[in-house]
């Protein structure tokens, strides 16, 4: 997303239909680089509004800040197995089978239980003993491309940090890394709700699914044999005293920490490094002062989220305004638009390592707030602090910058960048 400075909408540009707009927002090809104002026009033109859209169910979308405080407060909205319907995928396949086991996924009580069962390996504790693994990650990925003078920020450095870093957490040997990571981003793939379901994506999910819960089964059962000091070992000691829980439901926790944790923490240090790029001043304000990371990270969060979008569903009627949000009717969270609200963040579209509002909501809220937060952070302040420190003159290289076509999980495919 650009740095532009954005005068107020509606912008004669671009369609006051909500509709339309809605439609651009979600087709890759037609919001280019436009997604920003595209949000701001939505919420100038309709800030309370259900799309009338077949497919999705007919969402109310949120895209003022205000809103989204009053609803991911409401324990009545709730994300389940509808939400893997709105993406527009079905069936009976192996992706859909795990999708289904995924915790996230299930209704309120299993829900509950089993993320209270996977938290006790995301302890802050134990998440801040990994800081020097990964500042060694990090320091090691730098150091494999320092001389080249130029990479690829998604693939070399990026996407490299998070996959490394929970497949070491899991106890995965670090040689498998590149076949996790093909699983995962194959796995990803198939829910992309901007574009066409072929049966070529459906297959690459289903082949992807059946490989990596096989993979899984092979290292559950060298653990099961051979406990360790791992996340996959500390699943398995919980599953003796849930003996309801079965290795299957393991091997689908796993792949969503993959799914949840892998892809939307390398777009945020790829579209975070961009946004600083683009403004070399924030760039150096850091590089002067690196107790700024910790802020500069929940700025960059709060600029360009990964997860632009959250659909819950509501259980009960709902007071919205003047409306009423009917019990079974989706609510899509626009994250990108909602941490954009003007009436709540001043001059939103300025990238300010200093500010002090930084009550973003990229992390979603309520029953479903990240589980992964604090390791989300941690890889964000040693990636984004190291990459400027280490190459201050760090710029954008030759050829194009290219966006992946998601929206839900939005992100770069590819970032030329030279010094
Ligand atoms: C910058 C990186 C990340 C962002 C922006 C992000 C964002 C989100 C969001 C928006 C949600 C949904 C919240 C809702 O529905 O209200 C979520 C859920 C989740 N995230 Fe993250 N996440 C990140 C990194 C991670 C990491 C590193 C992990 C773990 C390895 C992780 C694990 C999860 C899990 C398991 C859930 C499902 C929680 C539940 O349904 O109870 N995330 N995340």
């Amino acid at each position: 997303m650009r740095a532009v400075a954005i005068a107020s909408p509606p912008w004669a540009d671009l369609p006051e239909d909500p509709e339309a707009l809605f439609a651009r927002i979600l087709d890759w090809h037609r919001r280019g680089d436009d997604l920003v104002r595209l949000y701001h026009q939505l919420r100038a033109v309709a800030p309370v509004w259900r799309a009338p859209v077949e497919r999705l169910g007919r969402p109310w979308v949120i895209t003022r800040h205000a809103d989204a405080s009053q609803l991911v407060r409401d324990t009545s909205l709730v994300k389940d197995a509808r939400t893997i319907g709105m993406a527009g995928v079905g069936g009976g396949g192996p992706w859909i089978q795990i999708l289904l086991r995924m915790f996230a996924f299930q209704p309120k009580e299993p829900h509950a239980r089993m993320r209270g069962l996977v938290n006790r390996g995301f302890t802050p504790r134990s998440i801040e003993q990994l800081r020097p693994r990964v500042q060694a990650l990090v320091d090691e990925l730098i150091d494999a491309v320092i001389d080249e003078g130029s990479m690829d920020l998604v693939s070399q450095f990026a996407f490299r940090v998070p996959v490394t870093v929970i497949s070491q957490m899991l106890g995965a040997p670090l040689e498998d890394v590149p076949r996790i990571e093909r699983w995962s981003g194959d796995f990803a793939r198939r829910s992309d709700e901007g574009a066409a379901l072929t049966p070529e994506v459906e297959k690459m999910g289903d082949e992807a699914a059946t490989e990596f819960a096989a993979y899984l089964d092979e290292l559950i059962a060298a653990r099961r044999a051979r406990p360790a000091d791992d996340l996959l070992t500390r699943l398995l000691e919980v599953q003796r005293e849930a003996p309801d829980l079965t290795d299957a439901d393991i091997a689908s926790t796993v792949i969503l920490l993959f799914q949840a944790g892998h892809e939307t923490t390398a777009n945020l240090i790829a579209k975070g490094s961009l946004a600083l790029i683009r403004n070399p001043d924030e760039a150096e304000r850091l590089r002067r002062d690196p107790s700024l990371i910790e802020r500069a990270t929940e700025e960059l969060l709060r600029y360009d989220t990964p997860v632009q979008l959250t659909t819950k569903f509501a259980t009960k009627p709902i007071p919205f305004h003047d409306r009423t949000i009917e019990p079974g009717d989706p609510v899509s969270f626009i994250w990108g638009a909602i941490n954009r609200d003007p009436e709540h963040f001043a001059d939103p579209d300025r990238l300010d390592l200093g500010r002090t509002n930084l009550d973003h909501y990229s992390f979603g809220m309520g029953a479903n707030y990240c589980l992964g937060a604090n390791l989300a952070r941690l890889e964000i302040q040693h990636s984004i602090e190291t990459l400027f420190r280490r190459i201050p003159g760090l710029r954008l290289g030759e050829g194009e910058i290219v966006y992946k076509p998601q929206l839900h999980l939005h992100g770069l495919a590819r970032l030329p960048v030279a010094w």
